[in-house]
């Protein structure tokens, strides 16, 4: 049998998931998951999350608990994917240290993900940043080459990253001999997601999220605030679509036929925005039950939760410790082998 591609990725623990992460990276990674041509491992980054939320420890804590059961729910199979914690794999924090020596704190500060995130955190570092944050791109090469990882379905913002990680795997190799795999990013080419309100992201803290875990009731009080034609007064005002937060939406959850029939009503004067928002709502939730159903369920069976998080762990734990002793041989950092 050929060999699987190791693909590895994953999220920071800082909050539940939304729509926004299915269509970005969920569904592209299920897809990559069921395709059967990869070993999938996906790691849940609580170290990192710390980097910028060193005081909130419970947060990141009970959050770990809360991307795993979104992840269980939106259709990562423990059978073929392996989720892990990071914080659980000493090995990558040791990797981390090893790799430090080959990166520039310049080289760190011109990372263009690693820049933007300083500046929109100014209420966390002020003037300055922490070494920690500086150099979390290190890390994340760590978590990412400890398990021989050759392709990262990630989004457009971390690309700098994942260069960055090349980089370190090339200065290794060259030094210390051909030991790490240079890993490739993949665009998790998803699209993202504009909110209902029209920003054109949806976060948490845009305050914009529908959650994968979002009760029926939350969708339709989202969705009834939507944004629409700030020209449309009255029902029987002649709409456009294109600046309609709703129409959007009905194009990522509704029919063809339904969204021909949402424009061209619109566009006549012919449909109301409340009952076009009750229709959307309707699609929304439906599209979302199976998931919302799949996690209830794990809400209520925590324990089969955490038993998935500690069998990945020790599986990672395992493939971890066998990279970082041909690591530490190649940098010979193994004085008592015989
Ligand atoms: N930086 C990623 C994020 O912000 C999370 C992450 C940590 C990651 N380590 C990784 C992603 C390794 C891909 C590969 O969500």
């Amino acid at each position: 049998m050929e060999k699987k591609i190791r693909i590895l990725t994953g999220d920071r623990p800082t909050g539940k998931l939304h729509i926004g992460h299915y269509f970005g990276s969920l569904q592209k990674r299920i897809e990559m998951q069921n395709s059967g041509l990869y070993d999938p491992y996906i790691l849940i980054a609580d170290v990192q999350a710390l980097t910028d939320n060193f005081k909130k420890k419970k947060k990141v804590r009970k959050n770990v608990r809360e991307v795993a059961m979104d992840y269980l729910a939106a259709g990562i199979d423990t059978k073929k994917t392996t989720i892990y914690i990071q914080s659980m794999i000493s090995e990558v924090a040791e990797l981390t240290v090893f790799y430090s020596n080959l990166v520039t704190i310049a080289r760190l500060q011109r990372n263009p993900t690693v820049k933007t995130e300083i500046a929109q955190k100014r209420d966390v570092f002020g003037e300055s940043v922490t070494y920690g944050f500086l150099g979390y791109p290190v890390s994340q090469a760590a978590d990412i080459t400890c398990f021989d990882g050759e392709l990262v379905p990630v989004g457009e913002d971390q690309l700098p990253l994942i260069e960055q990680c090349r980089e370190i795997v090339r200065k290794f190799n060259s030094i210390y001999g051909e030991v790490l795999i240079e890993p490739k990013a993949v665009l998790s080419s998803g699209k993202r997601i504009k909110g209902l309100d029209g920003n054109e992201k949806m976060g948490k803290s845009l305050g914009n999220a529908i959650y994968l875990s979002d009760s029926e009731e939350e969708i339709s009080k989202k969705v009834m605030s939507a944004v629409t034609d700030p020209a449309r007064i009255k029902k029987d005002d002649k709409g456009n679509p294109d600046i309609c937060m709703v129409y959007y939406y009905h194009q990522l959850f509704s029919k063809d036929e339904e969204v021909k029939n949402v424009c061209e009503e619109c566009k006549a004067g012919a449909r109301g925005c409340v009952a076009c928002k009750r229709q959307l709502a309707k699609n929304i939730n439906n599209a979302i039950e199976p998931m919302r159903v799949k996690r209830a369920y794990y809400e209520e069976h925590p324990e089969i939760v955490d038993e998935v998080l500690k069998e990945g762990t020790k599986k990672a734990q395992r493939v971890a410790k066998q990279t970082m002793e041909k690591v530490k041989q190649a940098m010979r950092l193994d004085y008592f082998r015989k």
